[in-house]
């Protein structure tokens, strides 16, 4: 069976990464300044689908339409599936209904990231004979993912969503492979204690009715953004793998700029010590400061007379007179400076739900 189909699940809340939610999908939140939603959508078409779907909520759709578009720019065809309610992964399924027809499909949760990409997953399971394939990875601590237990042959044998006593070490990663039989499934399977129609449950309920069910196990990373510091990991690891130096902007001749080290046209470094693996975004000014390793800095954004390091910083940001800047995850359109009176008072304007250690 040809594989033709991706269903890219980008609804949701998102509440755990309030307040930048509030504003934004999570799946649009970048990673070494790039939507975490495109990395998701270059290993699709990576693997030759290019008729993608996504599922989209009411209040964050348009945000994702905006920046994704209609897939021209990848040469791949986007169809848009709003979900009203985030009611479940397999509710999810079923609201693509149409788009997915009776097409086998490759459906990836948008806000998971994987080493090495899913063609070799694509593949397989166009030239097997299983009903799914699920990409596991082994975890130190799998009770907030879906849970495997596997046989001799990695064949499924059993499936549990978020166990409190997990059955083995495999976590569900969030891609999975599908034949049409899975829509009867989900059709037979009820809402979880937490009131959502879970995809684990339809995958047990594929295994219920006799059909095979395959697993492989993943050795590379797998990282789920769903937290600020799966975020900072996240910009740590891409740009461990991915950055490379290349020097667009205009860098001054007091500035050292060492190692792999991404500065956009439009930027400028002044006066500033710039240690990589650092991506800096267009048009962001750079004055008197230092930026450490594993930190990416968002467009149109000021720097002056800062330390930061293990930080993402999205666009339009003003920072100044801050020293050590560490750890960080800095929303959009933000202003952090020092207050230039000799008591030493923290002034803060800051939004729901944010997260501030001072
Ligand atoms: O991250 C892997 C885990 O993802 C798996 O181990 C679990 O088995 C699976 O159920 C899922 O668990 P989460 O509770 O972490 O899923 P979350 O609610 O974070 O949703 C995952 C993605 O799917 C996210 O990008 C939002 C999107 N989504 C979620 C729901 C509930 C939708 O598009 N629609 C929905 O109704």
């Amino acid at each position: 069976m040809i594989e033709s189909k991706a269903l890219i699940l980008a609804g949701g809340r998102g509440t755990r990464l309030r307040p930048l939610t509030y504003t934004t999908a999570k799946q649009l939140i970048p990673v070494a300044n790039k939507p975490i939603i495109y990395f998701v959508l270059e290993q699709i078409i990576n693997a030759g689908i290019k008729d993608i779907g996504i599922i989209i909520s009411p209040e964050t759709g348009n945000n994702i339409n905006e920046l994704v578009g209609d897939g021209s720019r990848w040469n791949a065809s986007i169809t848009y599936v709003i979900q009203d309610k985030p009611a479940g992964l397999a509710h999810a399924v079923k609201t693509a209904q149409d788009f997915l027809g009776d097409s086998s499909f490759l459906m990836f949760l948008g806000d998971n990231l994987i080493q090495g990409g899913v063609r070799e997953l694509v593949h397989d399971f166009n030239n097997g004979y299983s009903e799914s394939i699920i990409q596991l990875k082994r975890v130190k601590d799998p009770r907030q993912f879906g849970v495997a237990v596997l046989g001799s042959e990695q064949q499924v044998l059993r499936l549990m969503e978020k166990p409190k006593e997990p059955p083995s070490d495999l976590a569900l990663v969030g891609i999975y492979l599908f034949s049409s039989a899975v829509h009867a499934a989900i059709d037979r399977i009820k809402p979880s204690w937490r009131g959502e129609l879970e995809i684990t449950d339809a995958i047990q309920e594929m295994l219920n009715m006799g059909l095979r069910v395959e697993a492989r196990i993943l050795d590379g990373w797998w990282l789920d953004t769903g937290k600020k510091d799966d975020i900072l990991e996240a910009n740590r690891v891409v740009l461990d793998e991915y950055a490379i130096r290349e020097i667009n902007g205009q860098v001054d001749d007091l500035s050292d700029v060492v190692g792999r080290v991404n500065i956009a046209h439009g930027a400028t470094v002044t006066n500033s010590v710039i240690r990589g693996p650092v991506v800096i975004g267009e048009g962001t000014q750079v004055k008197d400061s230092f930026i450490g390793p594993y930190t990416a800095i968002g467009k149109g954004t000021v720097l002056e007379r800062v330390s930061i390091e293990h930080s993402v910083m999205l666009e339009n940001c003003w920072l100044s007179d801050v020293e050590r800047v560490e750890d960080s995850l800095i929303g959009c359109n933000t202003r952090v400076t020092s207050s230039n009176t000799k008591r030493r008072a923290c002034r803060l304007f800051i939004g729901d739900d944010s997260d501030v250690a001072i």
